[in-house]
């Protein structure tokens, strides 16, 4: 799977995105080290609260199915009918759900096309990230 291909899969996913809110569609996929790829949008909610970021829709559909190491994960957002002009980063709370299973190593590609992303870890994203290990 390449950059290109994770980043097409978010694109697809994105498709699916329920925002009848914000109007602002997000999706993601993340690739498993087993090669497989699980895809999230973002689904709010008439109580705003609920509201599931893609990329934690992504990650736990894969934990939920077993799934618990990572290698990459992309992200694509931009409002509802309009291309994205600027790159759609993880928010605070989806790079810390992230970091439980992926660790500081993991590429995060965020994304404007398949050949217009910045790359950067989740521990560049989330410095001094608290996790597992903290516990002990
Ligand atoms: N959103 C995501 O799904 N992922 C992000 O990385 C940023 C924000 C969603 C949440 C909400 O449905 C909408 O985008 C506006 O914040």
């Amino acid at each position: 799977m390449t950059r290109q291909e994770l980043i097409s899969a978010a694109f697809a996913a994105r498709e699916k995105a329920y925002t009848p809110y914000s109007h602002f569609k997000v999706g993601a996929a993340l690739l498993a080290k087993d090669g497989r790829v699980f895809t999230g949008c973002n689904i709010e909610n008439a109580t705003f609260t609920p509201t599931n970021c893609a990329e934690r829709t992504a990650l736990f559909k894969a934990v939920s199915e077993g799934v618990t190491e990572f290698a990459m994960i992309a992200v694509v957002g931009s409002r509802e009918g309009e291309r994205n002009t600027l790159v759609t980063s993880p928010c605070g709370v989806c790079r810390q759900a992230l970091y439980e299973f992926c660790g500081p190593e993991m590429p995060v590609l965020m994304a404007k096309s398949e050949d217009d992303f910045v790359e950067m870890t989740l521990g560049e994203l989330l410095p001094l990230g608290f996790g597992p290990a903290n516990l002990g």
